[in-house]
């Protein structure tokens, strides 16, 4: 774990260097319309693409998204297929614009069970922004907490450490989020109050904000509404607040 984030200070506001989202909600805002699923999902691309900007305009550094977990594959398999499809037409519908307005992006999450065509996607899309600074995007497609937390025990084992080399920083290195630092500010649309196996290890000490929002329709409005609760909490990481260091204390 890189240690807790660094406030910085814009308008005032206590910013978030790292936002987490679970988009949630495209099902049931798509059924609100009388329209199938999948008409929810490519709203939900086209809400992502409106978010990335409007954090990047914020300063915010990291976005992190949940696209796709390890356990949505046991939806019906029209929606998986529509889902994997979505992902070459956001691909081929967005990668210029972000590439442009400098947005890096990761993939994280077990490429193994996708297909080629995608994983070849998502090769493209890594290779096209690697060199891309104002904002990290990671996206987590067929992606789990506790997938996270094995993969990196494998490679830790793997590399031949011994238990007494094995420790959380070393772990977090191994970890499929290992290139920013713990999500400050961890977002749920949707209404749902659970994190359905996102980063679980990562969010140790994310502060979390649910919301009613039904993802296509989360904006501009809406995130500065999560902003505006982040700044007004008090992280004390286990702390006692405001304390003054030990030797100063009587
Ligand atoms: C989240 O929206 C997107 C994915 C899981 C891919 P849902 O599809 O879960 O939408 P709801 O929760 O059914 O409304
Ligand atoms: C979490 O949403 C996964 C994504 C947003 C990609 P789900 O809709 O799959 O979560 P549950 O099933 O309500 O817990
Ligand atoms: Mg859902």
């Amino acid at each position: 774990m890189q240690p807790a984030s660094e406030h910085h200070s814009q308008g005032g506001a206590r910013l978030p260097r790292h936002v987490a989202i679970v988009m949630d909600g495209n099902g049931r805002w798509a059924k609100r319309r009388f329209m199938p699923r999948i008409f929810g999902h490519k709203h939900g691309v086209d809400a992502l693409v409106r978010v990335v900007q409007a954090c990047a305009d914020r300063g915010i550094e990291y976005l992190t998204v949940f696209a796709f977990s390890s356990e949505n594959w046991k939806r019906p398999s029209d929606e998986v297929s529509g889902l994997m499809n979505l992902v070459l037409v956001a691909v081929s519908k967005y990668l210029a614009k972000l590439q442009k307005e400098g947005v890096r992006i990761h993939i994280v999450g077990d490429r193994t069970a996708v297909s080629e065509r995608v994983r070849a996607a998502w090769q493209q899309v890594e290779t096209a922004t690697a060199h891309n600074r104002r904002i990290t995007l990671s996206v987590a497609f067929n992606y789990g907490g506790r997938w996270d937390i094995v993969q990196a025990c494998r490679r830790a084992l793997a590399l031949g450490l011994h238990p007494e080399e094995l420790d959380e920083a070393r772990l977090n290195q191994l970890m499929a989020l290992s290139h920013a630092p713990d999500p400050d500010l961890f977002i749920r649309t949707g209404g749902e109050m659970r994190i359905s196996n996102f980063l679980l290890w990562q969010a140790a000490y994310s502060e979390l904000v649910f919301s009613d929002c039904l993802w296509p329709e989360f904006g501009e409005a809406e995130l500065d509404a999560a902003l505006q609760a982040y700044a007004a909490r008090e992280r004390r990481f286990g702390g006692v607040p405001d304390a003054a260091p030990q030797a100063l204390r009587a």
